[in-house]
């Protein structure tokens, strides 16, 4: 696996490549799992090259100790990376992501008004400038995210229409590991009992998907506030139109429904979602 380290370097590479190759490309921010392992195989499956980047992206943190607190693992992660059939790595400086940013506006229409856009202010807003960035460098054919980050996801296709970027967005299911507990950087800083308890997370959405249509929403919602609540600290839990992110009170609001939440335990704030229907 080649390691580029400069955006020079990569985009003479790529330019050349994607004349003639199929470019898939996997942007991270290092700290890798099997969930990142899943997409790097399954961009590796649909692509000729396959580009990972590892960024860790100060604008998307809007908590400086989060950002000075994340795990940096590049042997281990580069290891995980060239087993699951990654052929370039990029690992950029900040400079090179944003040396040359020229400012912009952006408009979520609404996409982030909830959820992780509300929990964690200008937390998209960073997501958006490096992906743009990153997309202008690889100018990958397609791009892998995962269902995991699913306000993410949306706001990634959002972004890539608005851009006119011509990147198909591929989502991939969110891996889990044998208890339910969704795969997650953040699951490393949780002790065995943490672990145990935060597994009423992944509990507490299937109850909700097997149970939809006997319970009203707000019915399901007192269940789970509550389940969720005797172990840790519950910071939303919501059923939420699926195509506008817009929360729904009842099933006929929209036509597919997603429950997404996000709660702490301990010092460690874990998020996941599923699609009810
Ligand atoms: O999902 C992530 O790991 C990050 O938000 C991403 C998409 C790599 C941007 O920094």
């Amino acid at each position: 696996m080649k390691v580029l380290k400069t955006s020079d370097e990569l985009q003479l590479v790529t330019s050349k490549l994607k004349e003639t190759k199929r470019v898939g490309f996997v942007p991270t921010m290092g700290a890798l799992h099997d969930g990142h392992a899943a997409l790097v195989k399954e961009c590796a499956e649909n692509s000729d090259i396959t580009i990972a980047s590892i960024f860790v992206n100060p604008t998307q943190f809007n908590d400086k100790d989060d950002f000075h607190n994340y795990p940096r693992t590049l042997v281990e992660d580069k290891h995980l990376l060239k087993t699951a059939g990654c052929d370039l790595l990029f690992f950029p400086e900040t400079a090179e992501i944003y040396g040359d940013e020229v400012g912009f506006d952006y408009d979520f229409k609404g996409l982030d008004a909830r959820f992780e856009g509300e929990h964690r202010p200008g937390h998209f807003l960073g997501v958006v400038r490096v992906v743009k960035r990153l997309f202008e460098l690889v100018q990958p054919h397609a791009a892998f995210f995962g269902k995991k980050d699913f306000q993410q996801l949306m706001i990634i296709r959002q972004m890539t229409e608005v851009f006119e970027f011509d990147v198909e967005i591929v989502s991939c299911d969110t891996v889990r590991e044998s208890s339910g507990l969704a795969m997650s950087s953040r699951n490393k800083r949780l002790s065995d009992q943490e672990k145990n308890e935060s597994i009423v997370l992944h509990k507490s959405l299937s109850f909700c998907k097997n149970n939809w249509a006997q319970l009203t929403p707000r019915e399901l919602f007192a269940k789970v506030a509550s389940d969720i609540g005797a172990t840790m600290e519950l910071e939303y839990f919501s059923f939420a139109d699926a195509k506008t992110l817009k929360e729904i009170n009842n099933w006929g609001d929209a036509e597919h429904v997603v429950a997404l939440t996000a709660a702490k335990i301990g010092e460690v704030r874990l998020i996941d979602n599923m699609e009810i229907f």
